[in-house]
């Protein structure tokens, strides 16, 4: 087991985060390697895990703070929260039906507040979520750019990180996914930086994944 990333390991093709319990929570596969128990990482169900694969450093710490814009069931949520052993995630997702599952990994570990809240009006969880090392959005809007802006302004700290995941589908179906993704880069970079970048393929058709820092 080679760790490739802090917090995160790989082994042959496939990638694993350190696990507490053998409670699995997406029906992923466990494994144990000198004593240590290490849950697999599938990146067909996660973009953060397809960019990994894809070999792009996600700039996340032991100890940073991730606020995580749309966090669904907590898939994702759950191997950041394996990865931040001394940090936390502010995980926010608006739809009432899945947050329910997201409740129940948030209720195992320490290092997850759940915000049931709209990305789009990142003042309304204001009195919740502290400046963040890293912000991560994976969000099926189309004016998911905009989103990810408003909350960086508020919550990123100066020298913070930018993941933001790009589903060219949820801007236009009509329009090519590289004119959308040029128009977003094009959005993106008023404020920030790009420092790396990848499509998800073979994970995820037509998403690119940007990191990102704040201009100076
Ligand atoms: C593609 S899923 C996220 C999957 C998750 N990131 C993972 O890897 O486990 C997108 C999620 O964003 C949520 N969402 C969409 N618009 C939102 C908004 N404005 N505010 C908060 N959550 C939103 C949806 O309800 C959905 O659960």
């Amino acid at each position: 087991m080679e760790e490739i990333q802090p917090g995160i390991f790989r082994k042959n093709s496939s990638i694993y985060t350190e696990a507490d319990s053998g409670e699995s929570v997406y029906g992923e596969k466990f494994i144990t390697e000198n004593n240590q128990k290490y849950r697999k990482w599938d990146p067909n169900r996660s973009k953060a895990g397809a960019a990994v694969m894809k070999d792009v450093n996600l700039g996340i710490k032991r100890d940073s703070e991730i606020l995580y814009l749309g966090a669904a069931s907590g898939t994702t949520v759950s191997h950041f929260s394996d990865t931040v052993t001394e940090g936390f995630i502010y995980a926010v997702e608006y739809s009432e039906t899945v947050i329910r599952d997201l409740l129940e990994v948030a209720e195992d570990r320490e290092n997850i507040a759940p915000i049931l809240g709209n990305a789009r009006k990142p003042q309304n969880y204001s009195e919740i979520v502290e400046k963040c090392d890293i912000v991560f959005q994976d969000i099926s809007q189309s004016d998911q750019a905009e989103i990810f802006t408003r909350n960086c302004e508020k919550y990123m700290k100066e020298d913070g990180t930018g993941l933001l995941a790009v589903k060219a589908k949820s801007i236009s179906t009509s329009e090519e996914p590289e004119k959308i993704f040029d128009d977003v880069r094009e959005k993106i970079e008023e404020y920030f930086e790009i420092l790396a970048e990848t499509t998800l393929e073979p994970y995820e058709k037509d998403h690119l994944l940007l990191k990102l820092k704040k201009k100076e």
